[in-house]
């Protein structure tokens, strides 16, 4: 593993983002130097940049965009149509050269070392990860000794593959009379064939039914359990909520937010809590229930708004027949709606 100089390991514990390109001596990305360094970082991006022409004029379509990625963590890259996503994708899969910044894929920069292919795995946009006129064990194998596979590793692993992701039964019929949902899964397991450490998915879910989306997220949990990591781009918040660890938002190119999955729900949630009891409740309960602070929103719902609270309004309740109790909590969507609606009032903007 080669020594990292003293400049690289400044640069990279003090890595300002908005300064990369400014030293024209930190362009480069740091040289990791542990082997535990080489494997916690499975993918690392600073100062990532890309502009298109517009009409003439430059579009900014990712502006200085950083990520880390360890194994076994999904992070979720939201953001709405146009914020920057796939381009951003296609950077680091090294299909598209960024204007600024650096991008390494366990220690190696796909922009000049195609090592880092053997440690990345990619499901693009759209349906253009197949050929279609192969099988999917022709798929399997074309793509698993592109990547640099014997011809028996690679036949092992694509009939592994097609049995578990249950498509074995048409190993050899044409991609095009696949479903949908069946190319999609082939497409992942192309993606696996050579068992990369991150995985970049760009909306692997797009267009499928809500059985083959579940499937698809079942097989994503499954492989997460197993160390991948993985950089999920979905239009389909569920989805990111159930499996992402972190989520992270673009808007218009720039990432404005970055937080565990779990505290930016509890972040945006209430605190409160809504009980419904089985009958309609009499005026003289309802005056009891509102002494204790309880809001009674209709004759069987009754919100309070803390936990103290509720305990106190339980022993009040008793022995009333209590249907369900229900804390306010928010969800993804609501969560990335207010984000990118109002982002302006999130306290964690980075900019
Ligand atoms: N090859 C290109 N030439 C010109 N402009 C481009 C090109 N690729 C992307 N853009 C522009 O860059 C911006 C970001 O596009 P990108 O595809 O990265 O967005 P996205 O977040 O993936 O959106 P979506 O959710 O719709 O897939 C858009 O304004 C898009 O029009
Ligand atoms: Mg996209």
């Amino acid at each position: 593993m080669p020594i990292a100089t003293k400049q690289d390991l400044n640069v990279f514990e003090s890595i300002d983002k908005h300064d990369i390109w400014q030293k024209s001596s930190v362009l480069q990305p740091p040289r990791y130097r542990t082997e535990e360094e080489v494997i916690m970082k499975v993918l690392e991006v600073r100062g990532l940049s890309k502009s298109f022409n517009y009409r003439g004029k430059p579009l900014r379509a990712v502006d200085d965009v950083c990520l880390n990625i360890a194994p076994g963590e999904v992070v979720a890259f939201l953001g709405s149509n146009g914020a920057g996503k796939t381009t951003t994708i296609k950077m680091i899969a090294g299909l598209v050269k960024p204007d600024k910044g650096w991008v390494q894929i366990a220690g190696f920069n796909p922009h000049q070392n195609q090592q880092a292919f053997k440690e990345l795995g990619v499901v693009l946009e759209g349906n253009r990860n197949l050929y279609w006129n192969f099988t999917p064990i022709q798929n399997l194998e074309y793509f698993g000794m592109l990547k640099g596979l014997k011809r028996r590793a690679v036949h092992n692993n694509a009939i592994e593959l097609l049995e578990r992701f249950d498509l074995l039964a048409k190993a050899r019929t044409q991609v095009q009379h696949l479903s949908r949902g069946m190319q999609q899964k082939l497409a992942i397991a192309v993606a696996l064939i050579h068992q990369p450490k991150l995985l970049l998915l760009d909306e692997p879910t797009l267009g499928l039914d809500v059985e083959a989306s579940e499937n698809i997220k079942i097989l994503l949990s499954e492989l997460v359990r197993e160390g991948y990591a993985i950089l999920l781009t979905t239009h389909q918040l569920d989805v990111a909520e159930e499996l992402s660890n972190r989520v992270v938002i673009i808007h218009q190119g720039r990432i404005i937010t970055e937080q565990p999955t779990y505290e930016i729900i509890q972040q945006f949630s209430g605190s409160g809590y809504t009980i419904k009891i089985e009958r309609a409740l009499e005026s003289g309960e309802i005056r009891v229930l509102e002494a204790l602070g309880a809001v009674i929103r209709s004759n069987q719902d009754i919100y309070i708004e803390d936990l103290e609270g509720f305990y106190n309004l339980l022993e009040k309740l008793k022995p009333l027949p209590i249907i369900k109790v229900e804390k306010e909590q928010a969800d993804l969507t609501q969560v990335f709606l207010k984000i990118t609606r109002g982002k302006r009032d999130v306290s964690t903007i980075s900019n």
